[in-house]
């Protein structure tokens, strides 16, 4: 797993032939990067909902688009750069109508008229841009192809290591005019020192400061923690602010 950016200098994870020769090792397995979906499931089901048009951009061969239908999306087109990727998924969920897959660049989705989304999923996929040659060029087309795809009033849910530091600059472009809440998630597998329990709920949103960073007396109680920015588009109305009455880990 990355999490820093010495490592993407081990590997090349903006290069689809990376991609391709992974997915080949791989065989036709599954792989869920940072987190599973029954972890993501308290934020995507509070923000995206199950009748909502979703895009999975760089999907690789991740379980979660299966996972969101066994509990109730309807709709969710998956891309990836790999077309090993997309030939194994499209092979796997071929009986599955709920699932399509396409390979397509995340950088250039012209294939998608404007405003064809509700929702667009991304676990991942922008920290792999990050890690590529021309980062902050290939981070801005994939972010403008992505306000471009969704309706007004729709959700970029953006699941990362990147702390605000690293992401808010990419983010927060005026050109944009997301409305951000930010959350964070402890690993899986991390546990607290000496099996103490929870300080705090991470259901509750992380305020981001002016600066566009954590406040000054935040916490990381995993260092290698992951951060869920939903983004909400603005609507028709101009605005885009995201209410924000509490979330539960016991969505129905
Ligand atoms: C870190 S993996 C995450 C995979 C999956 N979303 C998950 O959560 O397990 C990043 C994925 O992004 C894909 N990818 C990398 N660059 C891409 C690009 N420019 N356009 C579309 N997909 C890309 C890779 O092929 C890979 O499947």
């Amino acid at each position: 797993m990355f999490g820093d950016v010495s490592s993407c200098n081990t590997y090349n994870y903006g290069d689809a032939l990376y991609w391709d020769s992974r997915y080949i090792q791989e065989a036709g397995g599954a792989f869920d990067w940072y987190q599973r979906y029954s972890s993501l499931r308290p934020f995507v089901r509070h923000y995206v909902p199950t009748s909502s048009r979703v895009l999975m951009v760089g999907c690789g061969n991740a379980l979660m688009s299966e996972e969101m239908v066994k509990d109730g999306y309807e709709d969710i087109m998956n891309i990836d750069i790999s077309s090993v990727a997309i030939e194994m998924m499209r092979r796997k969920y071929e009986f599955v109508p709920q699932l399509k897959y396409m390979q397509m660049d995340v950088r250039d989705m012209s294939f998608f008229p404007d405003e064809s989304f509700d929702s667009v999923v991304d676990k991942g996929t922008l920290d792999s841009l990050m890690c590529g040659t021309d980062a902050p060029l290939s981070a801005t087309q994939m972010l403008g192809e992505v306000i471009r795809l969704l309706k007004p009033g729709g959700i970029y849910m953006l699941i990362t290591y990147g702390d605000p530091t690293a992401r808010m600059p990419h983010l927060n472009r005026p050109a944009y005019g997301w409305n951000i809440l930010l959350y964070n998630l402890p690993r899986p597998d991390f546990k607290r020192p000496g099996g103490a329990s929870l300080t705090k709920s991470y259901l509750e949103p992380i305020p981001i400061t002016e600066k566009g960073t954590l406040p000054a007396d935040f916490v990381l109680e995993d260092p290698d923690s992951h951060f869920i920015y939903v983004c909400k588009k603005m609507d028709d109305t101009g605005l885009s602010n995201i209410p924000t009455y509490p979330l539960t880990s016991e969505i129905l």
